[in-house]
């Protein structure tokens, strides 16, 4: 078979955020923004980043602002152009140049099933899975050095990272024998274990590499844990008939969908925005250095 290049990203953006209520009752928890833009719109630009031209969301209810936000703002580009202000007017026309496609996810019924909801679009490509409340810092190129892994071996690729005991009931977890550097090929899989029954402490994080044949295998994928189509068991599926890798990612990640890490990632990019960085690092040293005077 020839060799296929990943030119589609899918993004599922279906879930309730119930995690960041009431924040997110009527807005979609995508489009909470870290400094200044929302976390689907990071997501976006690191596919892009990647050479990625065609953008798959997976919505539900409540989800429209997403298709706003990349849409072509007519009156707000003209009355930026009015008033001169060519910066942002570039960076907000930026944001409609590509392809994006919708679909609905009428039910929740898991990630296995969200993801079946773009083999329409996707077809008989392999396709990036990008989860935008796992904000990566845009400086460590997960989902590029992920892309490199999948055109050298043609098979699918998922991020991985090493969490704590205590966290390890909210992930996927894998267990792999170690083939490269950070490159695992992956013999055994569970969705959400208990800490005594992880087998390791290597957890899925929301970036994957998918082969197009995951879309017939989540077709016969039974409801697993929480009675959901889990993405998880039908890529463990998948693991018997072809080689699964896993990329162990060393960099920094946050869990913007948690209230704790969506503060850090705000902290963290809000450091790094040209913007911003420099008042912002004197207002947290000052505020840092009051909090330790008082605790002493
Ligand atoms: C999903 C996947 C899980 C993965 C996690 C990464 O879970 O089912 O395997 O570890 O994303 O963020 P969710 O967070 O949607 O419950």
């Amino acid at each position: 078979m020839p060799k296929q290049r990943v030119s589609k990203a899918v993004f599922p953006a279906a879930g309730l955020g119930t995690r960041f209520l009431p924040a997110t009752k009527a807005s979609p928890k995508e489009m909470l923004p870290i400094v200044d833009k929302p976390m689907i719109q990071y997501a976006v630009e690191e596919a892009e980043s990647c050479n990625i031209k065609e953008f798959i969301v997976i919505t539900g209810k409540s989800k429209r602002a997403i298709e706003d936000h990349f849409d072509i703002s007519w009156q707000l580009e003209e009355n930026l152009k009015s008033k001169g202000k060519h910066a942002i007017l570039d960076e907000i026309q930026k944001l409609s140049e590509h392809q994006f496609a919708y679909i609905r996810q009428g039910l929740p019924l898991g990630l296995g099933h969200a993801i079946l909801c773009s083999k329409p679009f996707v077809k008989d490509e392999p396709f990036a899975v990008i989860l935008s409340d796992d904000i990566i810092d845009p400086e460590d190129h997960l989902l590029r050095d992920m892309i490199k892994i999948h055109n050298k071996y043609q098979a699918t690729v998922l991020a991985l990272e090493k969490v704590p005991k205590e966290e390890i009931h909210r992930y996927g977890v894998v267990a792999g024998k170690e083939v490269g550097k950070n490159l695992f090929k992956i013999n055994d899989m569970v969705e959400k274990p208990t800490a005594s029954s992880a087998p390791s402490d290597m957890a899925i994080i929301g970036r994957y590499i998918l082969t197009p044949d995951i879309f017939g295998i989540i077709e016969k994928t039974k409801p697993g844990k929480g009675g959901e189509i889990q993405l998880t068991d039908a890529i463990k599926t998948l693991m018997k008939k072809r080689p699964v890798y896993g990329y162990l990612f060393r960099g920094k990640r946050y869990d913007g969908g948690d209230k704790l890490g969506y503060l850090k990632a705000t902290v963290e990019l809000a450091l790094k925005n040209p913007g911003v960085k420099t008042e912002f690092k004197k207002y947290l040293s000052t505020r840092i250095s009051s909090l330790i005077e008082k605790e002493k």
